[in-house]
């Protein structure tokens, strides 16, 4: 994919509300702090909004409804999709634009979604016409695009929603950081698909235990995804490789990060995120080393990734020498849980589900969270849409990219030590500025990996692969 600097970045279309919404020229820098940002109550708007949709998948689909619901002046205009098959909602594993419509429609929303088929951008090269000409892009394609999507939309000047994980491998990583600084220069706002963040129970633990203390001193922690097999999709006659992986994304490594990084992210980032009680920049390890492999549940003409992984984290003497144990594994009818434990001198934290808690080391309950009688907390997946819109509308910076790459790379950092069977250090890997990418993106390019002569994909072995900048 050639990446050029869009000549129209910051540029903005005139009209006094739209300037006074969009405000993306200002020079807001970030403001630190150490505290969450609390919830608020969902602001309608009426201010007019164009958005745009990168990846029309599962998730795209409802993060849109979500996204038009929270502001009334935002209109879906444009979508870029790898597949035209995907805008229409008859190719497989997905239900398209027809289906955002449908439920728009329901919801009396219908006037917010207008994307003619001139609109409709498809293959590589789409996110940059979509950037291009909205004002606010919702991105939820498989992870090995997000630093490139993510670092065009920063250059063109426009607030982003970004899906996690957001890189997955170490030149990622980097860009991402390099265009995070620049939407602050540029006052844009930017929201991260990291939904624990915006999570009312989660919020609410993290005050427990970084202002009230219940913990103690945090000494480790454990998480676990532990979960279901993830889909595959057959390969059809007439595809080519480099279709086969897009088809097949959660498989490959460039375009996903293996399953370490794409769902495990979740509970690495509670792990970052409540170890370096910095809910703003986020934080991460200085070094992981673990074990993992593929158990074969999978026949390896699917894709190279791993079924399961642990990993060790260790966090620096600035944060305790935190050890943290991180566990995932989509192996069926094993043992399964998604959730979070954080263990301090004087108790012990168990998140994940609608009621986290928190022990003393003896198990005596010192606190759990209660939805209030008679209410059903906010869905976060609501309110980080309608936080991205109250940022822009009271021009409150707000950029969650910091903490999206430090929690997406410690992913990758953990899959460098299961692959490889070495204890890394985050600054070594970060400085190689690896990259797990392809040189070119066509249909008819060569893709990172390809199947060997019968048809299978080479799985890591732990003490052949080889680090990617000592390979
Ligand atoms: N926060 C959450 O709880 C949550 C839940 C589900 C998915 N996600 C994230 O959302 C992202 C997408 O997941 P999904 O389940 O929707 O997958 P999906 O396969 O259903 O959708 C991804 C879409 O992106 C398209 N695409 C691929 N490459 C593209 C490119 N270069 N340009 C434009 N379109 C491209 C694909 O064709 C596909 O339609 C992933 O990063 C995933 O981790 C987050």
């Amino acid at each position: 994919m050639t990446e050029k600097t869009n000549p129209s970045a910051g540029q903005l279309e005139t009209g006094t509300t739209r300037r006074k919404f969009i405000a993306a020229t200002a020079s807001a820098t970030a403001v630190a702090s150490a505290l969450p940002i609390e919830l608020s109550a969902q602001v309608a708007g009426s201010d007019e909004i164009k958005v745009g949709m990168i990846g029309c998948g599962g998730r795209n689909s409802g993060a849109i409804i979500q996204n038009l619901t929270a502001n009334d002046g935002s209109r879906l205009v444009a979508i870029a999709e790898a597949f035209q098959d995907k805008i229409d909602g008859n190719g497989p594993r997905g239900k398209g634009l027809p289906a955002i419509k449908q439920q728009l429609d329901k919801d009396g929303r219908g006037k917010q979604v207008d994307v003619p088929e001139s609109r409709q951008y498809v293959g590589f090269e789409a996110y940059k016409q979509l950037i291009d000409e909205v004002d606010l892009v919702c991105i939820a394609t498989p992870p090995g695009f997000r630093p490139i999507h993510f670092e065009y939309a920063v250059q063109a000047g426009k607030n982003i929603f970004m899906e996690k994980p957001v890189c997955v491998d170490a030149h990622g990583y980097n860009r991402v950081i390099e265009a995070a600084k620049l939407a602050d220069e540029k006052n844009l706002k930017v929201v991260v698909g990291l939904q624990r963040h915006y999570q009312k129970s989660y919020l609410e633990a993290f005050k427990q235990v970084h202002e009230n203390g219940l913990l103690g001193e945090i000494v480790g922690a454990q998480a676990w995804w532990n979960g279901s097999r993830p889909w595959i999709i057959p390969r059809q006659e007439g595809w080519t490789e480099m279709e086969y992986q897009m088809r097949n994304w959660y498989h490959f490594v460039w375009l996903c990060g293996d399953h370490i990084a794409e769902q495990h992210v979740h509970n690495i980032d509670v792990i970052n995120w409540f170890v370096s009680g910095d809910s703003i920049n986020g934080g991460n390890p200085v070094s992981a080393q673990g074990m993992g492999g593929r158990a074969g549940t999978e026949p390896r003409s699917v894709g190279e990734i791993f079924d399961h992984h642990y990993v060790e984290f260790r966090y620096g003497a600035d944060q305790g020498n935190v050890v943290f144990n991180s566990q995932c594994r989509h192996i069926p009818d094993t043992w399964r849980s998604v959730a979070e434990e954080i263990h301090g001198t004087e108790g012990i934290a168990y998140l994940g589900g609608n009621n986290p808690s928190i022990t003393d080391r003896k198990g005596k309950m010192l606190w759990q969270y209660r939805e209030a009688r008679g209410q059903k907390d906010a869905n976060p997946y609501d309110v980080e849409h309608q936080e991205l819109y109250r940022h822009i509308r009271e021009d409150i910076p707000i950029n969650n990219a910091y903490y999206g790459a430090k929690s997406s790379f410690t992913s990758s950092l953990g899959r460098l030590a299961t692959y490889t069977g070495q204890n890394i250090t985050w600054d070594e890997a970060v400085k190689s500025d690896f990259s797990v990418m392809p040189e070119n993106y066509a249909f008819d390019a060569e893709p990172p990996v390809k199947p060997d002569a019968d048809g299978n994909y080479d799985v890591a072995i732990p003490g052949q692969r080889k680090l990617p900048w000592k390979a």
